[in-house]
């Protein structure tokens, strides 16, 4: 069980997006939670690899839980315009992988990367919230929901890329 981006970082996160909406002026950026009840439910262990990966009713949940949520700083349709990291990119370099099993072992940690940051947000080197912590607002299906939508994303670009 994770039970992180509680009470403090959930202030620094309040700051922090008072901050961002300034900055950006993309709006509200409170974190939303993510209505999960059309998907079958994890549990609350915390699962190792996403337990949605390629179901695309999750990625679809995830789909607005991404543009309420992420998308002022990343970037509508997880398109960085260059103000927030790239999502897409680490799924990309796992799929870009020779075998299945390394590409697998890739994502897997691919989403427990993702899992962390979204759960404790980012810090910078002063220790201010440069991402907001989500811990306090998604449950794990609204991680994994997200997740598999930016997986979604990513494959979609790759194959856009290919052509
Ligand atoms: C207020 C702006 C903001 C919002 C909103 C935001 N992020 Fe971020 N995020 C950032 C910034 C800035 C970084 C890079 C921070 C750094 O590297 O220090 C980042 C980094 C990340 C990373 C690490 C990427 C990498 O290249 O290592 C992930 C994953 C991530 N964000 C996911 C999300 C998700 C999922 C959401 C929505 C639930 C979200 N972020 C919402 C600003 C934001």
């Amino acid at each position: 069980m994770q039970k992180l981006g509680t009470t403090s970082g959930f202030l620094a996160g309040l700051f922090l997006m008072t901050i961002a909406v300034k900055v950006l002026a993309h709006g509200d950026v409170t974190p939303h939670a993510v209505d999960t009840s059309s998907l079958k439910p994890i549990g609350t262990e915390w699962a190792e690899t996403n337990p949605y990966r390629g179901d695309a009713k999750a990625a679809t949940v995830g789909a607005l839980g991404y543009l309420q949520n992420c998308a002022g700083c990343h970037g509508l349709n997880a398109e960085s315009g260059g103000v927030a990291s790239d999502l897409l990119k680490y799924g990309k370099e796992c799929l870009e992988m020779g075998s299945k099993s390394l590409q697998d072992a890739c994502m897997k940690e691919g989403d427990g990367y993702f899992k962390d940051i979204t759960l404790n947000g980012k810090k910078n080197s002063d220790g201010r919230y440069t991402m907001p912590a989500y811990g306090a607002v998604f449950t794990q299906e609204a991680v994994w929901a997200v997740k598999a939508y930016i997986d979604a994303r990513t494959i979609e670009d790759m194959a856009k890329s290919r052509k």
